[in-house]
């Protein structure tokens, strides 16, 4: 059987990750180790409560003792790190957070798998370090190009910078110490249980309420959306097929400006609803985010090439499938946009 060290898996990707997992493989056990920030959330692993193959431990990567005695409570083959605070707005108030959680933590999560799997100066078989990491590690484009996996690392928010510091550390644990790691650069995911401070969700919320839709600047910054599943799919192979030592950046070639996105919603959902309240006016163009990339594109040759990895869910499949989540699972949001959400959100929207 193998054991996987599983880290923020009560977040958006982690949970879908869970589902994806548990639908894949029989003869796993995932160990779910997140500290439950504002981002983690229990109800979003509802589904895989009772199931003897994902067990969820509340704790900080940060938290040395603790890892080291998961590591050798459970004797992992797979580290999959997803935890970080993943807010780029966020980062912009409080970057010292990004270090600790995501460089930190990352190091700290590299280094007790060291102790676990080399021995004697000679690392277990088998074993595998994966960090999700992102393209924004990678800066901006203009309007042509694409990010491969040898493009310059050129981060701009302290959010992207804290995530190539740990990028950087991993790929120094293969070079110095030889450990078998492997790094994935998603674009934009999207799908169910995202928190709903990001774009889709945060659009289809207001929307059914009717509540100003926010658009930073002219609304023409360009993303390349993947549908979680997709992004699942590919951490997936990598951890199995991935070359030790090895980047892969994982995208779909969906590229759409933002606006695209909010209007696209915003005409989803007046058809549904039958709601002629739900119409355009209700964007309204807000100050831009400071140092906001203008364009992300992903070449994904790498992975499709080496591991077979394709996107399985087109854009216009999966903004349906995410729409129908959000208004089938209102309980959900309401819980999720209660408490410190409201406050956040004031303080970020208020003024602008
Ligand atoms: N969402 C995207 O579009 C996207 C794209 C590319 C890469 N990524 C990367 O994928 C990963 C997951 O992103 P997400 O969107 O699911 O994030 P998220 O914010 O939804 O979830 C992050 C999870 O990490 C947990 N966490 C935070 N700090 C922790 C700590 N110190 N110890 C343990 N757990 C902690 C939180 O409780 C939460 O459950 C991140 O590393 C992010 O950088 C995200």
């Amino acid at each position: 059987m193998k054991k996987y060290l599983i880290t923020g898996c009560a977040g958006f990707i982690g949970s879908n990750f869970v589902y994806y997992m548990l639908r894949r493989h029989q003869d796993i056990l995932m160990v779910n180790l997140d500290k439950l920030t504002y981002a983690g959330n229990l109800e979003n692993l509802k589904d895989a409560e009772g199931d003897p193959r994902h067990t969820f431990v509340q704790g900080d990567i940060c938290d040395r003792p603790l890892v080291e005695k998961l590591f050798s409570q459970y004797d992992f083959d797979y580290v999959i790190n997803f935890a970080a605070e993943s807010h780029v707005d966020r980062s912009i108030s409080n970057p010292g957070l990004f270090v600790q959680t995501n460089v930190q933590g990352t190091v700290n999560l590299l280094q007790c798998a060291k102790e676990a799997w080399l021995r004697d100066g000679v690392w277990a078989e088998e074993k595998k370090f994966v960090q999700v990491s992102t393209d924004e590690v990678y800066g901006s484009l203009g309007d042509e190009g694409y990010f491969t996996e040898t493009t310059p690392l050129c981060p701009h928010s302290p959010y992207s910078a804290s995530k190539a510091s740990a990028d950087l550390f991993v790929m120094a644990f293969h070079d110095t110490y030889g450990m078998p790691v492997n790094i994935t650069r998603c674009s934009n995911n999207y799908g169910p249980y995202q928190f709903p401070e990001k774009l889709i969700p945060l659009m289809i919320n207001n929307v059914k309420h009717h509540k100003p839709l926010p658009v930073y600047g002219d609304g023409m910054n360009v993303r390349d959306w993947l549908y979680v599943e997709d992004h699942c799919k590919a951490i997936d192979l990598v951890a199995q097929g991935g070359r030790p030592g090895q980047v892969y950046n994982v995208g779909g070639h969906n590229e759409r400006p933002n606006i695209f996105i909010v209007k696209t919603i915003i005409a989803q959902l007046h058809d549904r609803l039958q709601d002629d309240a739900i119409n355009e006016t209700l964007i309204h163009y807000v100050a831009d985010r400071l140092g906001h990339d203008r364009r992300y594109g992903i070449d994904p040759a790498k992975i499709r090439q080496e591991l077979g990895w394709y996107p399985e869910t087109p854009f216009e499949q999966g903004i349906v499938k995410t729409i129908d989540w959000y208004l089938c699972h209102e309980t959900w949001m309401d819980h999720v946009t209660s408490g410190d959400y409201q406050k956040y959100y004031e303080a970020m929207y208020k003024n602008r």
